[in-house]
């Protein structure tokens, strides 16, 4: 069944009438530009087709009622009772309404349907177009009239300040902000955006997204101490953030930090946010030779420098390679997750092959893979 009816349904079942309208928000996908973010780097990712889909009405009694048709359950909660660190899966819903009203927005309760396609757990913002697709309706039924970018950030002091993840801005700016066709390169300093052309098939070329199942449990203690290392070094440096070294004569800025691994560190994230400029250089000239060496670039300096892939991942960037891709690099926060591989349209059978005789060979259950479209940010269906 197509979402939209999925929650249409599922709300009908929860209020027994008719929601105001139905609301979307996708998954992102990065295509290069990572942990550059919370250091007030570049990034580039764009909107999938996988979404979140919200049927919702307001209430006037604060209460906030939702129905989660993946799971098949049930939260209700009152506006009053809204607290930080909330765990399950309704904090990520819950924790709009706080986010709003801790921002300063007269908003009351709702009732809600939600239901997602987007995988949970491979990095490709699950959580993000689960934020922004309420944010989203908020706006709208209690007409807040709240900016898209303005938008994305409530959903980012969301996961930040409600469930506790330090993450950035990429996700909720990408599922806010993506148009189709193409990737949306991000300042995560000024906040000024750029959409980027990226139609791939228009030059024989496709992004395939290889899941490889690889789900890693200690992902977000991971992911702070990386943060930290990072802030570390911009301190150690005398910059306000990594964005503020510049990539030329990298060796020798880096030569004063205290430890062997802020040196490493940093140099990702440096490296990283050069890559994102010249990736975006690459895409104007429709020069996917060049965007895809900078692509498997961004995975070795993930894997040597920033130490977040596993061998799922590297598994996956070297088999593609081998098997015809122009450039492949695991996507999102890291230690598993997804591959974004590159490639022209006739190598995708023999590089699907490939990597699923390499799992299966390697005692892996076969990962799932699509090919990925350059899709729409979040909006009003009707
Ligand atoms: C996660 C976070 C983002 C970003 C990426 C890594 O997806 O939510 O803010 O930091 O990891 O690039």
């Amino acid at each position: 069944m197509n979402l939209d009816l999925a929650v249409l349904d599922a709300f009908r079942g929860l209020t027994g009438g008719d929601p105001e309208g139905i609301w979307r928000a996708p998954g992102r996908i990065n295509l290069i530009g990572e942990h550059t973010d919370y250091n007030d780097g570049f990034v580039l990712p764009f909107a999938l087709p996988q979404a979140a889909y919200l049927a919702a009405s307001r209430r006037d009694d604060n209460r906030i009622r939702i129905v989660s048709v993946d799971l098949g359950e049930r939260f209700e909660t009152d506006l009053a009772d809204l607290a930080p660190n909330h765990d399950g899966w309704h904090a990520y819903l819950a924790g709009v309404f706080w986010a709003l009203r801790e921002a300063g927005h007269d908003v009351g309760g709702a009732d809600l349907a939600l239901a997602s396609d987007v995988p949970i757990g491979a990095g490709l913002s699950s959580s993000a177009a689960i934020e922004c697709v309420l944010v989203e309706a908020l706006n709208d039924l209690y007409d807040l009239g709240i900016d898209p970018m303005a938008r994305a950030v409530l959903a980012r002091r969301t996961e930040n300040g409600y469930v506790g993840a330090p993450t950035g801005l990429m996700d909720q700016a990408a599922s806010m902000l993506c148009t189709a066709g193409h990737a949306l390169f991000l300042d995560c300093r000024s906040l000024s955006v750029d959409q980027v052309p990226l139609d791939p098939g228009a030059h024989g070329r496709a992004i395939l997204v290889v899941d490889t199942g690889t789900r890693h449990s200690h992902a977000g203690g991971e992911y702070a101490t990386r943060r930290a290392d990072c802030e570390q070094a911009a301190r150690e440096l005398g910059v306000p953030a990594l964005r503020d070294v510049a990539a030329d004569g990298l060796d020798e800025r880096l030569a004063g930090l205290s430890d062997e691994r802020l040196v490493r560190r940093a140099r990702h994230v440096i490296t990283e946010n050069d890559r994102v400029l010249q990736a975006c250089a690459a895409l104007r000239r429709d020069d996917f030779a060049a965007l895809g060496e900078l692509m498997t670039a961004s995975h070795a300096s993930m894997r040597g420098d920033y130490e977040i892939t596993e061998e799922s991942v590297d598994l996956t960037v070297q088999t593609a390679l081998d098997a015809g891709a122009t450039g492949a690099r695991m996507t999102g926060g890291g230690f598993g997750g997804c591959v974004l591989v590159l490639a022209p349209v006739e190598s995708l059978g023999a590089i699907t092959a490939a990597v699923t005789t390499a799992f299966v060979d390697s005692g892996r259950s076969a990962p799932a893979t699509f090919v990925a479209r350059p899709s729409a940010g979040a909006g009003r269906l009707n």
